[in-house]
């Protein structure tokens, strides 16, 4: 998951700790963080203010996790936020940190599959989704999720992408069996006009947002659970130590990048 960006790895091992309740590598390396990839409130925001419209109808936050950026779009918007995943965990951690912030009015959980948007939410004016449309597949979730915007429309879609031409060995390495799939940007700027959106623009985060709150939590976390007497945590951590390794040496050939997109009015 892009809680890390080992994808394939924590897709089956989300799948393992939804059938389990003793053993959960994922909580044990992300117990009580706000956030499951990186990046901040700070991010979202700027990329919110870039859209020329401020008040919308049907907001909905596709794979919100535990929705550190649900509730920025809900303080930052004032509006209704339907917030999708299907971790039904996950959700109730949002539920809970929408109350402390006293804005459990502008919060609605839905546990359900990112792939059904359209059917539950046929008339959305906001889709937004940072660090998850890959679960489904970039393309695949634009194109599905472009059935559910109303003409004159938003989406921002956050994606981990090649910056560079140039990348590291070990970098194009890591990521040939970590994400396969990851593109470049123009390459997913055309994806997103093959889907029928207008590309209004891109933000990537900057390098510290990496760091600030998100690796520099998981590393000592991850080092920790390297002596944990199950294999699968171990094995995490190893994941974990890895990823951020290979991000250190990874000169900025690649970043995760905002997607902002128009449906035509
Ligand atoms: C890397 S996390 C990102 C969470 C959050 N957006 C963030 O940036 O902190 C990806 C999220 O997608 C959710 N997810 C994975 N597959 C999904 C699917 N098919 N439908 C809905 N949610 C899904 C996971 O449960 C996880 O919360």
């Amino acid at each position: 998951m892009r809680w890390s960006i080992l994808l394939k790895h924590r897709s089956l091992r989300l799948e393992r700790d939804q059938r389990s309740d003793t053993l959960n590598p994922t909580d044990l390396l992300f117990g009580g963080m706000e956030k499951l990839g990186p990046g901040g409130d700070v991010h979202t925001l700027h990329v919110l203010r870039f859209l020329p419209k401020h008040q919308f109808d049907v907001v909905v936050d596709a794979g919100c996790g535990k929705g550190r950026q649900t509730i920025a779009l809900a303080k930052g918007l004032r509006t209704l936020v339907h917030a999708v995943d299907s971790y039904e965990p996950f959700l109730n951690d949002l539920t809970r940190r929408a109350r402390d912030a006293g804005i459990e009015h502008l919060v609605q959980t839905h546990c359900m599959d990112m792939k059904d948007i359209p059917d539950a939410f046929p008339h959305i004016d906001l889709l937004w989704s940072e660090g998850a449309a890959y679960n489904i597949g970039f393309p695949n979730a634009l194109t599905t999720w472009a059935h559910a915007m109303d003409p004159g429309a938003f989406a921002v879609v956050s994606e981990l992408s090649w910056l560079r031409e140039r990348v590291p060995d070990a970098v194009r390495d890591f990521f040939s069996t970590g994400y396969a799939d990851m593109r470049s940007m123009q390459q997913n700027m055309t994806i997103a006009e093959n889907a029928g959106y207008t590309v209004l623009g891109t933000y990537t985060i900057p390098t510290e947002a990496w760091v600030d709150g998100y690796y520099e939590v998981l590393e000592p976390r991850a080092k920790a659970l390297m002596r944990h007497p199950d294999s699968s945590v171990r094995e995490l951590a190893v994941d974990t130590i890895k990823e951020i390794e290979i991000f250190e040496c990874s000169k900025d050939s690649y970043g995760y990048v905002f997607y902002v997109l128009g449906i035509a009015a």
